[in-house]
This record gives structure tokens, sequence and C-alpha cells, in this order.
């Protein structure tokens, strides 16, 4: 008979609270926002017009929606204290470090507990400001200064690159952005509600969330997915290299998922996407991978149920786009900020500690051997 404390490793079905920001059909291959099926957002819904149904539960009237567009134009702006933050980095910081750091600096007396739409706000718009300006600094170039003509994401990409966007490019992105704008109770959103349930300020809830984020078996795996493809360079060479791989016993990044045992709905997506705006040749590689990559997984781990997750196609849209792999996880992360908001007003709003057990099994009742000399 199992143990009454047995523990659930990893979690692994363990129901941490009640939710209704996104609901996520493991089973089935579902994922909805407020309802709503990613399905029916992807392509019609701006980010913006996304942002409006996580923060506030509904759709907005129209969209772009009018009010929370200005809103987020409006706090597009970087406080002085962590422009000097920002400008005391040192250069050449992976991106992902600096942004953890800045995102940090942005912890003054405007975030206390609890969290707010107008922090989250002020969160969402001021995080991309910070970071582009830290990066082209870093680079030896000036910062870019937010253009308010512009939406979120093609502000997103002005902000890095200092040329106006091209409009494929910013739909690309846009559909990056929707899809990995929420996703239930992942990693990081549970340690941004830890980090809530303290009664603790929404920047170090995203901090905290940004840290789990950063983990290559989580928000860390999409610069692997194309390190993958680099490696491999032609398809010929795919099932050589994946053998070799799961031989050593060694993870397929952009493969697997704890919630889905079907293929990840934004995996469906984004490969429809990169299939538009990807390079040819390499559109070509990632399809072959794929395939190679699910035959292998299948004859290694026979009822596995591993599928290709959102990392892997999400991946070959991001460098479609023109961005570094440095880039992506943080990338990952400016779209992901809207969802922990949202996550981070519902903990509060019905907030109880979160602390759970851990079966100990370590020796009891030891005596202490020595005697303190005085
Ligand atoms: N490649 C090879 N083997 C795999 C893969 C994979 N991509 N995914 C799972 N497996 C294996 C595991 O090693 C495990 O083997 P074991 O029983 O011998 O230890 C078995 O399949 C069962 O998988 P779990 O580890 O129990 O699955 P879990 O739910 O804990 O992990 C995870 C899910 C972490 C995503 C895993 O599939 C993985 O590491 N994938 C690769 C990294 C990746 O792409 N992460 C991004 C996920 S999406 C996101 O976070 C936004």
């Amino acid at each position: 008979m199992a143990e009454s404390n047995a523990p659930q490793k990893g979690l692994e079905h363990v129901t941490m609270g009640d939710s209704k920001v996104s609901l996520v059909a493991g089973e089935t291959g579902g994922l909805s926002y407020r309802g709503f099926d990613v399905n029916e957002l992807v392509p019609a819904a701006s980010y913006e017009a996304v942002a409006h149904l996580l923060l506030y539960g509904d759709p907005p009237d129209t969209d772009p929606p009018a009010e929370l567009t200005l809103a987020l134009r409006e706090r597009r702006g970087v406080p002085v204290e962590v422009q000097c933050l920002s400008e005391s980095l040192s250069a050449g910081l992976p991106p992902l470090e600096a942004m953890r750091t800045l995102l940090s600096g942005l912890g003054d007396g405007h975030y206390e507990y609890p969290p707010t739409i107008d922090q989250g706000l002020s969160l969402v718009a001021g995080l991309p400001t910070l970071f582009t300006g830290y990066l082209r600094r870093s680079d030896g170039k000036t910062p870019v200064s937010p253009d308010p003509a512009l939406s979120h994401v093609a502000n997103y990409l002005w902000m890095l690159t200092g040329t106006t966007p091209d409009p494929e490019k910013v739909r690309a992105l846009e559909t990056y952005f929707v899809l990995l704008a929420d996703h239930g109770m992942n990693a990081s959103t549970f340690a941004l509600c830890v980090v809530i349930s303290t009664n603790s300020d929404l920047i170090s809830a995203a901090t905290a969330a940004l840290g789990a984020l950063k983990g290559p078996i989580h928000g860390g795996a999409p610069s692997r997915v194309v390190d993958m493809l680099d490696a491999i360079g032609e398809s010929g060479a795919a099932d050589r290299y994946i053998a070799d791989r799961l031989g050593r016993k060694e993870v397929l990044f952009g493969f697997g998922h704890r919630a889905y045992k079907v293929e990840d709905p934004r995996a469906i997506l984004l490969k429809r996407c990169a299939r538009k705006v990807a390079d040819p040749a390499r559109l070509e590689l990632a399809l072959a991978v794929e395939e190679t990559a699910l035959a292998r997984l299948r004859a290694h781990r026979p009822g596995a149920r591993i599928y290709t997750n959102v990392e892997y196609w999400g991946a070959v849209v991001l460098e479609a786009v023109g961005l570094p792999r440095r880039l992506f996880t943080p990338t990952f992360a400016l779209a992901r900020t809207v969802g922990w908001v949202a996550h981070a007003l519902e903990q509060a709003n019905d907030n109880r500690l979160i602390r759970p057990d851990v079966r100990y099994l370590g020796p009891t009742g030891r005596r202490w051997p020595l005697t303190r000399a005085v």
C-alpha cells in the first residue's frame, strides 16, 4: 500500500489551487485563455487584446484595445534609478542574466504587495525598454527610444534593431507572443505564485519566475533547439545525431512536456507560422529533424507519449524573425510577463501561503558527539 505521505515527485498531478486564467488540456492538446481557444486567437488577436483578456478576464471592445494600448505606451519609460543600474552593468552579460538583474532593479515602492493591474502594465511595458537599452549599450550602440506609434511587439523589434520592423516578422513574433502569453501552472508561474503567497511584491515574484524560466528544460530550451539543428547540419545526419544523443541518455530539446500527452497545440500553430516565414532550407531541416526525432523517441521509449513541444517550432520562428539565439529565452520571458501578472493577481486575490510538506528520510535521534571548548 502507498504511504499516505509518499511524495509526488515533481508535484506531478498535484493541484495547487483554482485558476480562471488558462486551461491546458494535456490529453486532448487544447489551450485556452479565459475560455478562448488559442486557435481562435491566432492570428486574429493582437498581443494587446490577449493581454486585456488575461488581465481583465474578458476580451476588449475593440482590437487593439484603446485604453490598454495607451496605458502600455505611457508606461514604456524607465525609472531613472533603474536606468542608472542598467548603465552600471558591465557589457557582455548573458542577456537573461542582465534581464534578471534589471528586472529586480524595478522593485521600488511602486510594486508593493498586493499586485495591481497598474503595476502589471508598468512591468509588461517597461521591461522591454530596459532590456533592449542594456543590450544596445552592451553592443556599443545607442539605446533606441520607444516609438508610441508602434504596437507592443513591433516596438520591441524597433528598440532592438533601430530599424522599422518588417510587418511579416512583426506578425510572426506576435503569434509567438500570443501563444507564449500564459500556460497554466508551469514551473515559472508556480515560482511566481509561491513568492506572491508570502505577501511579497510583484517584482520579487517575477524575478523568481524568470529564474525558473531560464532552466534548459523549461524556457531555456529554444536556443538549444537551433544549436541542435546547426549540429545536425543536413537532414541525412539527423538519425545518427539523435540516436547518439538518446544513447547517451540526453534529452532532445523541443520534445516532451509534463502536461501534453499529445502534440502541443502551440507547436502546431508555430509550425504553421514557420512554414510562412522560415528560410526554406532551415524549414526543410527542421521538418526532417522533427520527423526523425519523433520516430527515434517512439522506438527508444515505446508508449512514452513524447511529442514536439512549443520550444521546437518557437525556436524556428524566433530565428526566422531575425532574433539571435541568446535572445530566445528573454523574448519568451517578455511574452510570458502578462501571464505572470494575471496569476499574481489571482493568487493575491484569494491567497494562502504555499507551503508544502516534504517527507523526511534522514536519520533521527542522533546525539551530538562534541562538546565546545570554552
Ligand atoms: N528527450 C529524451 N527523453 C525524454 C524527453 C526528451 N525530450 N522528454 C522526456 N524524456 C524521457 C525522460 O528522460 C524520462 O525518462 P526516464 O523515465 O528514463 O527518466 C521519460 O521520458 C519521462 O519523462 P519525464 O522526465 O518524466 O517528463 P517530465 O514531465 O518530468 O519532463 C520535460 C518534461 C522536462 C519537458 C522533458 O520532456 C524534457 O526534458 N524535454 C526536453 C526539454 C524541453 O524541450 N523543455 C521545454 C518544455 S516546454 C516549456 O517548458 C515551455
